[in-house]
Order: structure tokens, then sequence, then C-alpha cells
């Protein structure tokens, strides 16, 4: 993570001079079975721009869509193209993908994961506040999702420590904490006022993730409580960093205020996917 961190102020400072062009001659695939503004154009633009050709792969075009098994698509790409980035539902498909095809893969979100985001807000964190050892990053809304669960595992890498607020009907999968083990500084709780006291850093997420849709009206009752705004923004440290992995929804999980006073960093952290990723790329082809 320390290395691709790095690598990554490298590749934002130097966008556009450097000569090295590690994907020169690569083809990559990108299947997605999901939608996507960010995730799809960083990887389109930074696969161009480290001299690879990207193509995309919806699957809703191809036969992955129409009952294909993951493992034999991925024996396909695997002969064919020298690196894949997936966005899909179930975890194990990444997995599954990367063991059969035998090529770099990225996950580019699962339901249960989202490396590459975390990766970003991580360097977006530090670009402004140097090190994220020791601040307090806090995770406001729906915690089962794959945007905590992310957050959890960086947080048994790095030293911060992680709050999450969430209703008791999405909270932080025990199996998470299992996992991210006792290295993992993480407090999760129903109280969001708590965990915004003192924060470094307040983050949210849509309350309704893709493939949750039809839970709307229930997650929207549960979740309301659980929206930055004024009030959050006014318990953390007055320095403090509001990030957004985007889209946002306004009124839900974040006010329009709140918002638009932050839109600096939030999209700077939406820039940064780029950065992050082309280095994330880099380092997978080393
Ligand atoms: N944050 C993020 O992954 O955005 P997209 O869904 O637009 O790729
Ligand atoms: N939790 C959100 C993240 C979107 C980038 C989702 O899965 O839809």
């Amino acid at each position: 993570m320390k290395q691709i961190l790095e690598n990554t102020a490298m590749f934002k400072r130097e966008r556009g001079s450097r000569t090295l062009l590690p994907l020169k001659g690569q083809t990559w695939g990108m299947i997605f079975a999901k939608s996507s503004t960010r995730t799809r154009v960083s990887f389109e633009v930074g696969i161009h721009e480290l001299g690879g050709n990207a193509i995309f792969l919806s699957t809703s075009d191809i036969q992955l869509g129409r009952g294909e098994l993951i493992k034999d698509t991925a024996r396909v790409l695997g002969r064919m193209t020298h690196g894949c980035v997936i966005r899909t539902f179930k975890q194990q498909d990444v997995e599954d993908f990367a063991q059969y095809s035998g090529i770099p893969t990225v996950n580019a979100l699962t339901d249960w994961e989202h490396p590459c985001q975390i990766l970003t807000d991580i360097f977006t964190i530090e670009e402004k506040m140097h090190s994220i050892q020791g601040k307090v990053v806090t995770f406001v809304g729906d915690g089962a999702c794959n945007i905590p669960i992310s957050w959890a595992f960086a947080a048994a890498k790095l030293g911060f420590e992680l709050r999450i607020a969430a209703p008791k009907e999405y909270q932080l999968p025990d199996e998470v904490l299992k996992r991210a083990g006792n290295g993992a500084n993480i407090y999760c709780t129903t109280d969001p006022k708590e965990a915004a006291k003192g924060a470094d850093v307040l983050y949210t997420d849509t309350w309704i993730s893709m493939g949750k849709e039809s839970e709307s009206a229930q997650r929207i009752s549960l979740l309301k409580n659980y929206q930055i705004n004024k009030e959050m923004v006014s318990l953390a440290n007055k320095d403090v960093m509001v990030l957004h992995c985007l889209p946002a929804y306004r009124g839900k999980e974040i006010t329009e205020e709140i918002f638009e006073q932050f839109a600096g960093n939030i999209f700077d952290q939406a820039e940064n996917r780029l950065h992050t990723q082309k280095a994330i790329m880099d380092w997978m082809t080393d």
C-alpha cells in the first residue's frame, strides 16, 4: 500500500510528462456488471496513459450476462488480454477470475469491497494531512457495504482509528472485524454524534448501494439519522475533511450545504482515482 501511495504522488505530479509506459503493447479488459462513472473513466484513461489499450466489456454485451461461467470467461480473457479490471456483485467472482485467468486482476468494486476507492481516499487524506497515522476517520451511514468494509481492511494495515456509525441493521459484519484482527483500531457504534466527536475525516456513501434498490424505502427510514450535516461537522475537528466516494445523494447521506462546502476535497478525491489506479496497475505489472 505504501509503495502504491508513493507512486500515486509521482503519477499525479508527472501526469503528461512521463515517458515510461508500463502497459505499452498491452490490452486490458474491463468487465463491468454495474454502473460506473469514476471507475470506468479513470481506468480507461489510466490504461491509455500507461501506454495500453482498454476494452470495455459490459456484462450485458458479453456471454457472462447470458450465463457463461466466470471461470470460463477468465480462461478466455487470460489468453487474449494482459490484465483485467472487474466490477461485479460477488467478491468470489473477482477472486475466481484472478485464479482462472492468471493475469493481473483489479477489483473495481464488489458488494463486499472497493479497494481502489479506499487507497485513493487514503492518498487524498495524506495529500492534505500528511500521514493518516494517528488520525480519526469516521464513516457514517451503511456500515455493512463495500466502502466501510474496505476501510476496515485498511485500518488493519495503517495506524489510524476507524469509527463506523450505523444503525444496528447495517453494522460492519463480524467476519470483517475478525479478518481485520486485533491490530485494527475499529470502533463501531449506533451513535453518529459520538463517532463524529473530534474526527479528522468524516466520510459517507450512498445509503442504497448498487443492487440494493429494492430495499430503498427501508434503508431511507433506518438510515435517516446517519447523515453528514452541519451539526456533525461542528462536532468534528475544526480542520475536518469531508469525503464522499460519490455518487452523492443530497438530502440523504449528506446535505447539499455540506457537500458544496467540501466539494473541493470531494472532487480532488474523485480525480485521485486516476492517479492511484495508474500506480496500482504499474505495481501489478512490475
Ligand atoms: N466511487 C465510484 O466508484 O464511482 P463510480 O461508481 O462512478 O465508478
Ligand atoms: N456502496 C456504493 C459505492 C459506490 C461507489 C455501491 O456499492 O453502490
